[in-house]
């Protein structure tokens, strides 16, 4: 409805005969029941409030976007939206485009637009609200950004690997023919130069094998999933750690379920993801810090918990700590949680880690129970 119109009308009304009054409030009802059906399917949440910020009009789409709920008419929009600076943006009148991040009623990220509510010569009526739901566009760049890492960590691994196994195949072979020369020689002297050619190519196997096991960490692959009891996998990697543990005289607390049921996980893979999470706390803890590692489940999933009284992670740092290579430690490379999260996600769960600066860390390993066909990933900034 075009408000010259109505305007036009209340100019007339003293002049308009009962008739024509009924035509045009028939005419009135018609745009604005079209109005109504328009407001009521689009997709976009719409909202109206007055130059006080008191809300006078919202569609359904806003309700299902920010969960205002169905009695907002008449209150406040800071009641609703409280992160914004309402007073100030009510006092400029001006276009403001903002991106916002909404936790209830679920987690999304909105693109929201105000804008006054204006007509040359007439009264100021307040401002128009729209909030377009961009959580999808997010996912997807995130995705992009993430899968063009995982690309460029994977070829470097190879080109690592590639250049560091010819150079070892050839001490390999060296070594060998030392060894059989070395056998000729008589006496105690040959028999020890043996023994360190046989010490150099254990070595050289090791570093075959950590070289192997880094290229199957960066492409973890389809886990290959057989039922494995998790208390098992958490008290295994513990007592793999001990001596670092004792070391660094710290206490570890376990609080395991005795309910759990045994779930198809690969459990190298698994394993290698719990006792990372441990190193991480580990590291994060000073002498005397305490470690609680506790499993549990619910009607949908098992959690295993790692919480930690260490450093915690600094605000600037949260949005970082997945991103292959941010590390904070001297000697880290950053790869643990990156792959961590990935061989969770794999098994069709989640990492979630929530941190107090100062205080402390909360790393939780989400597993389904059953087999879902849908994860939801968690909402961030790409
Ligand atoms: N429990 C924790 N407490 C405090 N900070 C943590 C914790 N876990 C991870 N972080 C932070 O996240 C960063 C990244 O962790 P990640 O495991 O990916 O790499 P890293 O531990 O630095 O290196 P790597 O795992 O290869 O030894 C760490 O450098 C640290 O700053
Ligand atoms: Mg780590």
């Amino acid at each position: 409805m075009k408000p010259s119109f109505l305007a036009k009308l209340l100019d007339r009304i003293e002049h308009v005969s009962p008739d024509e009054l009924q035509t045009y409030l028939q005419q009135l009802a018609r745009e604005k029941g079209f109005l109504e059906v328009i407001f009521n399917t689009l997709q976009e949440g719409v909202l109206v409030i007055d130059a006080t910020g008191k809300v006078l009009y919202f569609n359904p789409s806003i309700q299902r976007l920010i969960g205002l709920p169905d009695n907002a008419l008449g209150h406040g929009i800071a009641e609703y939206l409280k992160e914004l600076d309402w007073k100030k943006i009510l006092r400029e009148r001006r276009v403001v485009s903002r991106d916002l991040e909404v936790y209830y009623p679920d987690m999304r990220f909105l693109n929201f637009y105000l804008v006054p509510l204006e007509e040359p010569g007439q009264e100021f009526m307040g401002y128009a609200l729209i909030f377009h739901d961009i959580t999808a566009t997010r996912q997807r760049t995130r995705e992009v950004i993430e899968s063009e890492k995982v690309n460029a960590l994977t070829l470097l691994a190879a080109g690592v690997a590639h250049e560091l196994g010819n150079p070892l195949n050839s001490l390999h072979i060296h070594l060998q023919l030392l060894e059989r020369d070395l056998k000729k020689i008589e006496g105690a002297k040959g028999g020890r130069l043996v023994d360190s050619v046989r010490v150099a190519q254990a070595e050289i196997t090791r570093l075959d094998n950590i070289i192997n096991q880094f290229l199957r960490a960066v492409r973890p692959g389809q886990p290959d999933r057989k039922p494995v009891q998790v208390n098992d996998l958490v008290r295994e990697s513990i007592d793999f750690l001990r001596p670092e543990i004792a070391d660094r005289d710290i206490l570890v607390e376990t609080e395991l379920a005795k309910d759990l049921p045994l779930v198809p996980l690969d459990a190298g893979q698994m394993k290698q993801a719990i006792y990372n999470l441990i190193k991480n706390s580990i590291q994060a803890m000073s002498v005397g810090g305490i470690l609680r590692v506790r499993t549990e489940r619910n009607d949908t999933h098992l959690l295993i918990s790692f919480i930690d009284n260490g450093c915690g992670i600094a605000p600037e740092n949260v949005s970082r700590i997945f991103e292959p290579y941010f590390t904070t430690k001297d000697g880290g490379s950053g790869l643990g949680l990156f792959i961590i999260r990935r061989i969770v996600r794999e098994h069709g769960g989640d990492l979630i880690l929530e941190s107090d600066p100062g205080r402390g860390t909360t790393a939780r390993i989400v597993l389904p129970l059953a087999e879902r066909r849908v994860r939801m990933l968690p909402a961030g900034t790409p």
